[in-house]
C-alpha cells in the first residue's frame, strides 16, 4: 500500500522495492493514539488539554497555518484558542501577554506564530514561554535538554521525521545519516534526535566543501536546505533513506521539496514525498508535545499537593 517496486534503467538484475514514506498512515496511527490519551486525560483532570497559539500581523500563510492547527485541535478533543495582535504591536506588550499564559493554570501549551515582524528580536523572543509550556521546543533550556539527552520536548519537525522513520521501520541504530541544514528548527535538532538515536551523524551546510561526498557515505540522508532540487541521484548511495523536508512552489505552481525525487527514486530505498511526507506530520507532533505537557503539569501539581 505504502511502496511501489520497479526495475532500474538497464540493471534488469536490481529489483528494488522503494517504499513511499508517506504521512498519511502515520498520522493516522499517531492521532488515534493522541485523541484515546486526550480522552483519558479529560476524564482523570476534568478539563481538555489547552493550547494557545499567539498570532502576530495578517500574514496570510500563517493564518491558514494558525488555523489548521485549531481544526485539528478540536479534532483530537483540545481546547485551544488564537490570540491576534496588530503587526505594529510592541514586543514588550506581547511579551507582557506571554508572561500572563504562562501563570494561567488552564493553558498547558503555548506557540508563537513565525515569521513575527523584524522589530521582534529571536534571541529575545525564545526565553518568553515558560520552558513547561514550550511545545516547539525552541526555549534554550528545551535546546539544552535536547542536547544533553535528557527527556524535554522537541521540535515538531525533527521530532515527526523520527516518528515516519519509527513508523516506517526504518533502522537508525548504526547507521550513517547525512543530515543538510543547520538551522535551529530543523537541521540542528535533527542531528541530536538520530545521534540520541545511535546514528553516526553527519552535518553539512553551505560551507561544506565535497558535499556529495558526504551524502554518498550515508544510508540516511536528510535534506534541510531550503533549495530546491538540491540532492538528486548523484548526491546518493544504492538504497539509501531519503527525507526531504523541503516545501517550495515551483515555477509551475507545483509544490516541491529539496530533493529531485524523480532522479532519486532510482536509487534510494525510501523517500518521503513532498507534498505529503514531513510536512503533514508537524501538527501531530505539536499536539502529542501539548499533551505531553498537560500531563506534566498535572501530574506534578498533583503531586506537589499530596506531599
Ligand atoms: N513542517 C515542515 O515540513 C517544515 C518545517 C520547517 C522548514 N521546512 C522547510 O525546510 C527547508 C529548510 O528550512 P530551515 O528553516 O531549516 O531553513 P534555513 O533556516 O534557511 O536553513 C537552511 C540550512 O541549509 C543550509 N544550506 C543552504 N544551502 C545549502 C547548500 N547548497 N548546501 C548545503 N547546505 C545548504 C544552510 O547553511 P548555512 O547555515 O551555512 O547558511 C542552513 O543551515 C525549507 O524549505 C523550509 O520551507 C519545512
Amino acid at each position: 500500500v505504502n511502496g511501489f517496486s520497479f526495475i532500474r534503467g538497464s540493471d534488469l538484475d536490481i529489483s528494488l522495492s522503494m517504499k513511499l514514506l508517506q504521512a498519511k498512515p502515520v498520522n493516522e496511527a499517531l492521532r488515534n493514539e493522541i485523541s484515546t490519551r486526550v480522552l483519558a486525560f479529560s476524564k482523570e483532570w476534568n478539563r481538555k488539554p489547552h493550547l494557545t497559539v499567539v498570532l502576530v500581523g495578517q500574514d496570510p500563510a500563517s493564518q491558514i497555518y494558525v488555523a489548521k492547527k485549531q481544526e485539528t485541535a478540536a479534532a483530537l478533543g483540545f481546547s485551544s484558542e488564537t490570540l491576534v495582535l496588530p503587526s505594529n504591536v510592541d514586543p514588550s506588550e506581547v511579551r507582557a501577554l506571554i508572561q500572563g499564559l504562562n501563570s494561567r493554570e488552564d493553558v498547558d501549551g503555548i506557540l508563537i506564530q513565525r515569521p513575527l515582524p523584524s522589530v521582534f528580536k529571536e534571541e529575545d523572543v525564545v526565553y518568553w514561554i515558560d520552558p513547561a509550556k514550550d511545545v516547539d521546543a525552541f526555549h534554550p533550556e528545551n535546546v539544552g535538554r535536547l542536547s544533553l539527552g535528557l527527556s524535554s520536548f522537541f521540535p515538531c519537525t525533527p521530532f515527526g521525521v523520527m516518528a515516519l522513520l519509527q513508523h516506517y521501520e526504518v533502522p537508525v541504530a548504526g547507521k550513517v545519516a547525512c543530515v543538510i541544514g543547520r538551522s535551529s528548527i530543523v537541521g540542528k535538532p535533527m542531528h541530536a534526535l538520530l545521534l540520541q538515536a545511535n546514528a553516526t551523524v553527519i552535518h553539512c551546510h553551505s560551507k561544506t566543501q565535497n558535499l556529495r561526498s558526504l551524502t554518498r557515505q550515508a544510508d540516511i540522508v536528510v535534506v534541510a536546505a531550503g533549495k530546491p532540487g538540491l540532492v538528486d541521484a548523484s548526491y546518493l548511495q544504492q538504497g539509501a533513506v531519503v527525507i526531504d523536508v523541503g516545501i517550495h512552489r515551483n515555477a509551475e505552481g507545483k509544490i516541491v521539496g529539496d530533493v529531485d525525487f524523480e532522479s532519486a527514486k532510482a536509487i534510494c530505498s525510501a523517500i518521503t514525498p513532498v507534498p505529503g511526507g514531513v510536512g503533514p506530520m508537524t501538527i501531530s507532533m505539536l499536539l502529542l508535545n501539548t499533551l505531553q505537557a498537560a500531563e506534566s503539569r498535572c501530574e506534578a501539581q498533583s503531586k506537589a499537593k499530596t506531599e
